[in-house]
């Protein structure tokens, strides 16, 4: 018996997570669904296909013998509308009809895109989700939200939109390359960080382990941020209230993240943002000066940056003002009241930013 967590939506059972470290009990699962004898479109990335799609369809060969793989070219910058044209035609020649099931196999990119193609395909088909990055599978595969980029504007066109079940077998973690695992780290420490100060210090405490990706240690720390983000995204499953914290480290994380023409990762900039937030959250006194250095050091020893070259502050916050999850002209921007005690702020001001900013910038010679 594998493990499970099931996620609840609008007060009811919606899907489970199930955690091991193979593919064995996929088949069942998805029997158990009832897709026996349907389509099933495994949807993948050029990277992943090779690594895990045979082992996929393999163990949905006892559920179906209409197997097929889809491969999209790996990378942001193929979420988008014209490869989702190519996924729709691709389901129409293979005579797709609502009743089939597609699964998504990969990182947070195919699991976007397979969910928003299973949202709008003959107006919503089913699909599953198989997180294969950290990032997908303590994050991006849970809650429903898929999309696209256009034009630049990432994940501006999408859907909420359930899958049927989320399948984590942990050990696609350890095709990861270290900067991709490093990564999906960061929205980890984020979990610990705005809503549980006991994952922070286990995570603090699991810091060999999780380096040198320890099976049992990256199992426990998956499902533990996993229940936070439940905890989360059941609480508020539309983002209009306290899904917002998730976007702790987000704000200026994600601006830096497009100032820096994408050269460094989400995750990356995700801790950039992060320690500058927490240091928002020292000046405004919301937390002490000596948490403030914890959580910044905190990241260092995960391969993840706290300092940035060759940005300009000012741009940054243009770029932070005009992010879609700005509120008219007040930035929701999330703080710490402590480590595990996140909450939405409106009253940060560009100054705010600004010194935030030049604290990350020229951090090594403010020490
Ligand atoms: N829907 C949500 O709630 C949500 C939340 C956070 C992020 N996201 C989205 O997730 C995306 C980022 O996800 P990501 O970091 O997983 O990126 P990704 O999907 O691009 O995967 C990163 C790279 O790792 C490769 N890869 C995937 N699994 C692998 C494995 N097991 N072994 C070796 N290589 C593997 C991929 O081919 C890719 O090159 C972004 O588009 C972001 O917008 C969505």
């Amino acid at each position: 018996m594998s493990d499970r967590i099931t996620i609840n939506y609008e007060n009811k059972p919606c899907y489970d997570i199930v955690f091991g470290y193979d593919f064995n009990e996929l088949g069942s699962e998805i029997e158990g669904l009832g897709f026996k004898d349907r389509k099933i479109a495994i949807v993948t990335d050029s990277n992943v296909k090779p690594l895990y799609a045979d082992s996929v369809a393999e163990a949905l060969k006892s559920v179906s013998d209409k197997v097929f793989i889809y491969d999209i070219p790996a990378g942001e910058a193929n979420k988008n509308l014209s490869q989702i044209e190519k996924i729709y035609k691709f389901l129409i020649e293979n005579h797709f009809d609502r009743h089939d099931l597609l699964v998504a196999l990969g990182g947070g990119v195919v699991g976007d895109m397979t969910g928003f193609t299973a949202a709008t395909y003959l107006r919503g088909i089913a699909y599953v989700q198989i997180p294969t990055t950290l990032l997908s599978q303590t994050d991006s595969s849970i809650g429903g939200k898929t999309g696209v980029d256009l034009e630049g504007y990432k994940n501006m066109v999408g859907a909420f939109y359930m899958p049927r079940l989320v399948y984590m077998n942990i050990s696609t973690l350890s095709s990861l390359d270290g900067r991709q695992f490093a990564s999906g780290f960061a929205e980890v420490m984020k979990h610990g960080l705005i809503k549980d100060a006991n994952l922070y210090t286990w995570l603090l405490e699991n810091m060999y382990e999780i380096n040198d990706k320890e099976p049992e240690t990256l199992m426990e720390m998956v499902m533990n941020s996993c229940k936070i983000k439940k905890a989360v995204v059941e609480k508020d499953p539309t983002e209009k209230g306290d899904r917002a914290l998730l976007n702790f480290g987000h704000t200026l994380g994600h601006a830096i993240e497009k100032h820096k023409n994408f050269e460094l990762f989400h995750g990356e900039c995700v801790a950039l943002g992060c320690v500058a937030a927490a240091f928002i959250s020292w000046k405004k006194e919301f937390i002490s000066m000596e948490e403030y250095y914890e959580i910044r050091d905190m990241f260092v020893p995960f391969n993840l940056p706290i300092s940035v070259e060759d940005i300009d502050a000012d741009e940054v916050i243009k770029l932070a003002k005009s992010d879609k999850k700005a509120d008219s002209d007040r930035i929701r921007f999330i703080l710490l009241k402590g480590i595990g005690k996140a909450f939405i702020s409106t009253d940060v001001t560009e100054a705010d930013m600004k010194s935030a900013l030049d604290e990350i910038i020229y951090i090594e010679s403010n020490d």
